[in-house]
């Protein structure tokens, strides 16, 4: 047993030491795999950590509803939130909703991001991911593989795709990490609420603007698609809209960065790996896939309890708050093969990085693409490749990864 409080898994600093909630996460899947936390800023919440209680959860909408608390935040925030919103959360996605307005709001951007229209962008993703790796060359073999190169790479190609231009580009970053992260903005006049809170204010306003800008002028893109689409003969109500916005520029890409940075930190931390890579170029696929595995960038969601029910033999409440530690998922041996050794190879990947059923990621096949090109073209041009310094992580219980990853390189 370890001597770490179990409210680690909710308190954003202590994602910044990811060993000490691997420990955490290890010690509750081993002993106490479905625990009452009671952390004191945050509602209490049952912490679940197995593999097939967390898949059961992600199957039974029914039971367990993604309405209204999808994520853990501050109870403060909340209370703040529902005072000025109307709504716990501050924003209403896909994530935070069930039932047919869940599903008629997904089948309206769903083709963007279905396997036919991902083949079509590899071309000009194999394009973006060039113009990063030669940013690695200009930096003359050194740079912070994180904060210069995996941060930046998904935000184009999602912001691409949305239709925002380049010049726009750090403000979103910025406004994501606030959004994700907002304990590593706070400082002593601004707390991390007051953060929050300017976050999403500043994300309504600026997509609004281009809703507008869309309605008025239509171009080939997903902004354009989302300011004129209909549910039942109405246009999307603002709130609403704007949150639809605010998850695809945000769910878009600190999660794929973070995949990056990681797998590329694995690949550092186990050479055979990238060897194995060099000699079998086929595998570059499943590596894509086990980066996101390793990394797990995402780090909970929340379900409420729908009615009183068991859940592996604990009495659960209606009303209750269930917790999915998807990294403690990937790591659960019962369903994972080898779960703490970094495969490149690993064949039928089952994890749960990307949740499961019907809120299941809808951008998975693209961050998949992504990853995979850019190792791709990465890997056979490095004649070597080390690291250069110690990594920093994001202080964020929701999404977190690499904030820091300094490396050494040369090419060829
Ligand atoms: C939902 C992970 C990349 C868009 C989710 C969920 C997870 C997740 C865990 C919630 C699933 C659930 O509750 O069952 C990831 C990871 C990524 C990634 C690990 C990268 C490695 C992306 C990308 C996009 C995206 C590139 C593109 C816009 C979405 C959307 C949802 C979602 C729209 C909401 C789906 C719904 O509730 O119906 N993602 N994601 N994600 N993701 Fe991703």
């Amino acid at each position: 047993m370890s001597n770490l409080s179990d409210s680690i898994l909710s308190d954003a600093m202590s994602y910044t030491r990811p060993a000490d909630i691997s420990a955490k996460l290890a010690e509750l899947r081993e002993h106490r795999p479905i625990c009452l936390i009671e952390p004191d800023d945050i509602r209490p919440y049952w912490a679940v950590t197995r593999y097939e209680d967390i898949r059961y959860i992600e199957s039974t909408p029914e039971l367990f509803s993604a309405e209204p608390r999808a994520v853990l935040i501050l109870q403060a925030l909340e209370e703040m939130n529902q005072a000025r919103f109307g709504d716990i959360m501050g924003v209403k996605t896909l994530v935070h909703m069930d039932g047919e307005q869940h599903m008629a709001l997904r089948k309206i951007t769903r083709d963007w991001f279905m396997p036919a229209n991902i083949v079509k962008m590899r071309g000009h993703v194999a394009e973006l991911a060039e113009s990063f790796i030669a940013r690695m060359k200009d930096k003359g073999g050194e740079c912070d593989f994180a904060s210069d190169i995996a941060f930046w790479y998904p935000l184009r190609v999602i912001l691409q795709l949305i239709g925002i231009p380049e010049k726009d580009e750090a403000n979103i970053l910025t406004l994501t990490q606030q959004l994700f992260a907002p304990e590593g903005f706070a400082t002593e006049e601004k707390d991390a609420m007051t953060v929050f809170m300017e976050c999403v204010q500043a994300m309504a306003e600026y997509f609004t603007a281009l809703a507008e800008d869309r309605r008025a002028a239509p171009k080939d893109d997903i902004a354009s698609v989302l300011a004129n689409a209909k549910l039942n003969g109405e246009p999307i109500d603002p709130f609403t809209l704007t949150s639809y916005f605010v998850l695809l520029a945000t769910a878009g890409h600190d999660t794929t960065s973070a995949s990056i940075a990681g797998g590329l930190q694995a690949l550092i931390q186990h050479p055979e790996q990238r060897q194995a890579l060099l000699d079998d170029p086929s595998l570059y696929s499943k590596a894509a896939d086990e980066c996101i595995r390793w990394v797990t960038p995402v780090k909970h969601f929340a379900r409420t309890v729908l009615a009183d029910t068991e859940l592996s033999g604990v009495s659960l409440k209606k009303g209750d708050t269930v917790t999915m530690f998807f990294e403690s998922a990937n790591r659960d041996a019962s369903a994972i093969d080898r779960p703490e050794n970094f495969d490149v190879s690993r064949k039928g990947s089952k994890h749960l990085a990307f949740g499961h059923g019907r809120h299941n990621c809808l951008g998975m096949h693209l961050a998949r693409m992504e990853i995979e090109t850019f190792l791709r073209l990465l890997l056979p041009q490095l004649e070597s490749l080390e690291f250069n310094g110690e990594p920093t992580y994001i202080p964020s219980h929701f999404v977190s990864g690499l904030n820091s990853l300094p490396i050494r390189y040369k090419f060829i």
